[in-house]
């Protein structure tokens, strides 16, 4: 109420929109927390790793002193040696997926990002006898993206296709090019397709679910790592899958040089 001698003149209402103001309080408890886990994180995982080490080699002393006849010691230890290495690649991810959430975003070309990529998995693809193949579209754009997050999202698709095309070998291809969502945003594509088993329909909603892995060492992050990198660069991810391969598709935003080239 607005007064003068006591007389109500009027009444003044004040609104404020404080939506904007909570939802940057929000956010800036969710950065605090993430930063203190990730610090947390870092420092088990250290604390961790060495013993798991320890064990490891100590294992691996045993099996060289028990006596070769004995096939059920061996067996014991090698399960053993299996859930070392379990562990260390759990310790691993969860280090990554704790990183994950600091982005700096820059413009990136996607292709030598690839090729890149693609250059360090070639002895391991070459013994298993994978081909591989990469095919870039002329008019393809940089995207906006955070390198080393985008390294990992490409690295876990890699290595998830090497791995189930496994022993019998098979095609790693990869296709980048642009792609516009019905609404003319401009993305650029990244398929990677393999030749492997595939993915039955009702598995595939599961996959991105953090921890779930059909893989005895795997650690079932992988892809939900992927799909939370992906989604902070704004992009998407989607499969086509059928028994004899499967292809991930990766949508990333283009950047938009008029108003983001100061990034
Ligand atoms: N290219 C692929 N072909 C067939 N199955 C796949 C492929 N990529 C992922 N999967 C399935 O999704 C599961 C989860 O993958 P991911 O999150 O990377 O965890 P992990 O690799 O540790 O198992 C895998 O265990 C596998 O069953
Ligand atoms: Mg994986």
């Amino acid at each position: 109420p607005v007064k003068q001698n006591n007389k109500i003149l009027g009444v003044l209402f004040i609104f404020q929109d404080i939506s904007e103001h909570e939802r940057t309080k929000i956010r800036t408890q969710q950065l605090e927390q993430r930063a203190l886990l990730g610090e947390v994180t870092a420092v088990f995982a250290h604390e961790v790793r060495n013993p798991i080490n320890n064990i490891s080699t100590g294992l691996q002393l045993m099996a060289l002193n028990t006596p070769k006849e004995d096939t059920e010691a061996h067996e014991m230890i090698q399960r053993l040696l299996g859930d070392c290495t379990r562990l260390t690649n759990l310790m691993e991810s969860v280090l990554t997926f704790s990183r994950t959430g600091n982005y700096n975003f820059a413009p990136l070309d996607l292709g030598s990002l690839l090729e890149r990529l693609l250059k360090r998995w070639r002895p391991r693809m070459e013994r298993l006898g994978i081909q591989y193949h990469v095919k870039i579209a002329p008019d393809t754009l940089p995207v906006r993206g955070d390198q080393r997050s985008l390294d990992q999202v490409f690295t876990n698709l890699i290595s998830n296709a090497v791995r189930v095309m496994g022993k019998q070998g098979g095609t790693l291809a990869v296709k980048i090019g642009p792609h516009f969502s019905s609404g003319g945003k401009a993305f650029t594509q990244v398929d990677i397709s393999d030749t492997g088993p595939g993915i039955p329909e009702e598995m595939r909603k599961q996959i991105f679910e953090p921890f779930f892995t059909t893989s005895p060492n795997g650690t079932g992050l992988g892809l939900s790592i992927t799909k939370e990198i992906v989604t902070a660069h704004r992009g998407r991810i989607d499969l086509t899958s059928f028994p004899g391969g499967t292809i991930f598709h990766i949508y990333l935003p283009v950047i938009n040089t008029t108003e983001e080239i100061k990034l």
